[in-house]
């Protein structure tokens, strides 16, 4: 079987695999990365801009930001229950998508998975904290830095997919608070890396890079591991 191409690839499998019963989607925009779910699963989509013309009828769009959302009890309970899978892909300002995973862990079931999109920066530009391109990861991938150092108890890999990779974070502790006790202290610590600091670290091994084999791929979903030989 050859290797998974895009991203959206990866998130079918991701269905598949996990026939998640409950699901939620942080930046929805067109509606194409939500038309993905399966026919079983409850499904809640965050975006202060929707443009979905068609949603899923199992989907529930909230017009909002995820901050919003997470802000809001009522609307947190649209949930309706511990998320099995969430897929981060609002704004990709590498502040804003931690607080989106840290939001996220606190509503995931412990065997739950957290996609993130954009963690891998293919240049300096289109990694840029400023929009300036179609294809833009902003800075993203700090999320990935920040839970390699912060959170080791996670199992947190990129996988490279296109256009800007995918990481996958499973190990889930809803109780663990050390990503919101210590965010004013990360977001500082990260704030001044730049695309340059992360290629003089080596890209791949900070960002714990795999290839995108379905094996691989399907092993790091469903058991946290990269499967071996
Ligand atoms: C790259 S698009 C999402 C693409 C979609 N997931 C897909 O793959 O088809 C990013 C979306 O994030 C939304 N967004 C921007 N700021 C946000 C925020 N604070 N909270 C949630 N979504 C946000 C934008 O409105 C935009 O629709």
């Amino acid at each position: 079987m050859g290797e998974i191409g895009t991203y959206y690839e990866l998130l079918r499998l991701a269905h598949d695999a996990l026939k998640p019963r409950r699901y939620l989607e942080i930046g929805v925009h067109k509606g194409h990365s939500l038309a993905l779910l399966r026919a079983g699963t409850h499904a809640v989509g965050v975006d202060p801009e929707p443009m979905v013309e068609n949603p899923p009828g199992n989907a529930m769009i909230v017009s909002a930001t995820s901050d919003d959302f997470f802000g809001d009890p009522d609307l947190q309970a649209l949930l309706e229950g511990p998320l099995d899978l969430a897929f981060v892909d609002g704004l990709h300002l590498f502040e804003q998508a931690l607080r989106d995973v840290a939001n996220v862990e606190r509503h995931s079931s412990p065997d739950g998975i957290i996609l993130i999109h954009d963690c891998l920066p293919i240049d300096a530009v289109t990694s840029a904290r400023e929009q300036t391109t179609m294809v833009w990861s902003g800075d993203v991938w700090k999320v990935v830095v920040a839970l390699r150092r912060h959170r080791e108890d996670l199992t947190v890999t990129t996988v490279d997919v296109e256009p800007t990779g995918l990481a996958i974070v499973s190990g889930l502790d809803p109780d663990n608070t050390v990503l919101f006790d210590r965010y004013e202290a990360i977001v500082d610590e990260l704030a001044d890396l730049c695309y340059d600091d992360l290629q003089a670290l080596g890209r791949d091994e900070a960002l714990n890079v795999v290839d995108a084999h379905p094996e691989t791929v399907r092993a790091l979903l469903t058991t946290g591991r990269v499967k071996t030989a």
